[in-house]
């Protein structure tokens, strides 16, 4: 048995200033302070910094941040990622755009977005942002291939409510578990107010450093859209809050002449799949007016089918909020369907990624409405929650599911290679809750199978 040495605690004691309240410091950091960094103000580091898919993620990359003062010239720095520290001499710099916000509290703060292209694919990069004096750290991306090659990403559910208590946890456990996805697909409800800017705060520090260096592509919710701060259930406008567009640069093309969803419907083609955020709140039996709503809908409809019938890519992938096959109490969303299913079974959809009805559930291979057999045209439909907000299942269109799950924060992994597209997902405490494959065929369409 050890003797137990006194001597030792002394010995340890005389290595250290006994401070006030017992605190521990090291003397030789008392003796030889380290530089400080050359900026102290805090309001001047770039905060919130987030990386957006762009359309052309091969050759470019987007992202946006703030500071808590505004500032006049700010920029980014990008180079070809090495271990050599030296990579930074290697770094060009690209002028960011700069406009503020007005924050509650009556405080103006500084938004930045900036764009790097003629990127070169399939190519690790760092970046860092800031004034020129006051910089971020230096992250790091990593572009698409132009050609289909094999890649995985990550796909969300409502994030919504609690973000930093209990949110946090699932995006963490959804990157430890797939730290090379390419990009995040959140499926809408990101926040629970868009409008408001703590709930942001609350996203962008739940994010952390993976909103750095991961890529998102959002696809808005309900709880997205701008409604009027203090009056939640306002519904006026079909349109994302600001707060949307100074935390992400998405792509510019979706339905040609219609503001009210830019960079809400738009689409990417990502190493041989077509991505197409699809914003179906006007189909959300909301207070909106009906000729607005026919506008918008009429527009982004045509537009849908353009991208489907002229879609050089072996899959498609549709992310959109609320459900077509709705497991949430009281939801029904038929002119939804009416709308949209012709088109997902004319032009063999592969996969829909939705949200909005907090549980987990998915499909089996359906057209038309009804489950085909494995080797049928059909697309399959999934609904996912991340967020800790859940709601109790009901039966509507329960033959019409593989899998359904309550009460539980999940992500999924979502793997394609080639013909073959795997499915996972996952609750955040590891445990496997769903695995499917599809299979590409030589018609275009796929043979589905549970693993
Ligand atoms: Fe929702």
């Amino acid at each position: 048995m050890t003797k137990f040495d006194p001597f030792s605690r002394r010995k340890f004691l005389t290595g250290f200033a006994v401070a006030a309240g017992s605190t521990l410091i090291p003397q030789n950091v008392l003796a030889e302070p380290l530089p400080l960094p050359v900026s102290q103000e805090l309001e001047l580091i770039p905060e919130r910094i987030t990386l957006s898919l762009t359309a052309d993620p091969a050759h470019s990359q987007a992202v946006t941040w703030r500071t808590g003062k505004a500032i006049a010239s700010v920029r980014a720095q990008v180079a070809p990622a090495s271990a050599n520290p030296n990579f930074e001499k290697a770094a060009v710099s690209v002028t960011a755009l700069a406009s503020t916000a007005n924050i509650p509290g009556d405080k103006i703060v500084g938004e930045y977005t900036a764009q790097f292209e003629g990127l070169r694919p399939n190519t690790r990069y760092s970046y860092r942002v800031g004034d020129g004096t006051t910089w971020s750290e230096w992250n790091s991306f990593q572009t698409a291939s132009d050609k289909p090659e094999a890649f995985r990403f990550l796909y969300l559910g409502d994030e919504q409510n609690n973000i930093k208590s209990l949110w946090s946890r699932s995006i963490r456990a959804a990157y430890g578990k797939a730290p090379d996805a390419r990009f995040i697909v959140h499926a809408g409800d990101l926040l629970a107010e868009g409008y408001d800017d703590r709930l942001w705060d609350e996203w962008s520090n739940a994010m952390g450093f993976i909103g750095a260096v991961v890529p998102s592509l959002p696809t808005p919710g309900n709880h997205d859209l701008h409604r009027t701060p203090g009056k939640p259930n306002s519904k006026e406008v079909l349109s994302v809050s600001p707060l949307w567009r100074q935390h992400f640069t998405l792509p510019m093309n979706g339905p040609k002449d219609v503001d009210e969803l830019k960079q809400q419907a738009y689409y990417i083609d990502y190493q041989g799949v077509r991505f197409i955020s699809l914003d179906v709140n006007v189909y959300s039996n909301e207070a909106f007016a009906e000729s607005a709503k026919q506008r918008v809908g009429d527009a982004q409809l045509a537009w849908l089918e353009q991208l489907l019938r002229d879609n050089p890519n072996r899959w498609t992938v549709v992310i959109q909020h609320q459900p077509m096959y709705p497991i949430a109490k009281g939801r029904d969303y038929v002119e939804m369907r009416n709308a949209l299913l012709p088109l997902y079974d004319k032009y063999h959809v592969d996969l829909v990624l939705q949200g909005h009805d907090h549980c987990y559930a998915r499909t089996h291979k359906l057209a038309a409405g009804k489950v085909v057999s494995p080797s049928q045209s059909g697309t399959i439909y999934a609904i996912s929650v991340s967020g800790p907000k859940m709601y109790e299942i009901e039966d509507t269109f329960a033959p019409l599911r593989a899998k359904a799950l309550g009460h539980t924060q999940a992500f999924q992994v979502i793997e394609v290679d080639g013909d073959t597209l795997t499915y996972n997902a996952y609750a955040i405490e590891g445990e496997t809750i769903d695995r499917f494959r599809l299979v590409k065929q030589v018609s275009g369409t796929t043979t589905y199978s549970d693993l």
